[in-house]
């Protein structure tokens, strides 16, 4: 995917278990490597594993060579923020809330 289109909107839908995740994981994966730094709202633990190199095993490297592609753990410099305070990270003064379903409010339209 070229740079220069990455900064537009995108939409990754699927089933559970079809690679949602591991897709967001190597685009932002990818960009970190340009040197784009990237946001990344992570509610429920699965991308927090970025910094650290993973552990090669024979599934991974079995499917790299299955694609033709050569594989290297590597880890990836982050910074995490902590909403609300909880946890390890930078404070943020925000809770968790408003970052799930928010219902709508405002103007209807006519
Ligand atoms: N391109 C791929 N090649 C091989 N395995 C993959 C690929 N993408 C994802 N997987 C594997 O499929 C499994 C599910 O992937 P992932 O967690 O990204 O799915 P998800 O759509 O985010 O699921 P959920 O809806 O539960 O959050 C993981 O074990 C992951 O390693
Ligand atoms: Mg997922």
């Amino acid at each position: 995917m070229p740079l220069a289109m990455l900064n537009r909107h995108g939409l990754v839908a699927g089933a559970t278990g079809t690679g949602k995740t591991k897709t967001l994981q190597l685009i932002a994966e990818q960009l970190s490597a340009q040197g784009v730094p990237v946001f990344l709202a992570d509610m429920k633990g699965d991308l927090s594993g970025i910094a650290a190199p993973g552990h090669p095993d024979g599934r991974v490297e079995g499917r790299a060579a299955d694609v033709h592609q050569r594989w290297t753990a590597t880890g990836f410099p982050a910074e995490y923020y902590a909403l609300g305070g909880v946890g390890c990270g930078i404070p943020v003064r925000a809770t968790r809330s408003p970052f799930g379903t928010a219902r709508r409010s405002g103007r209807r339209r006519r």
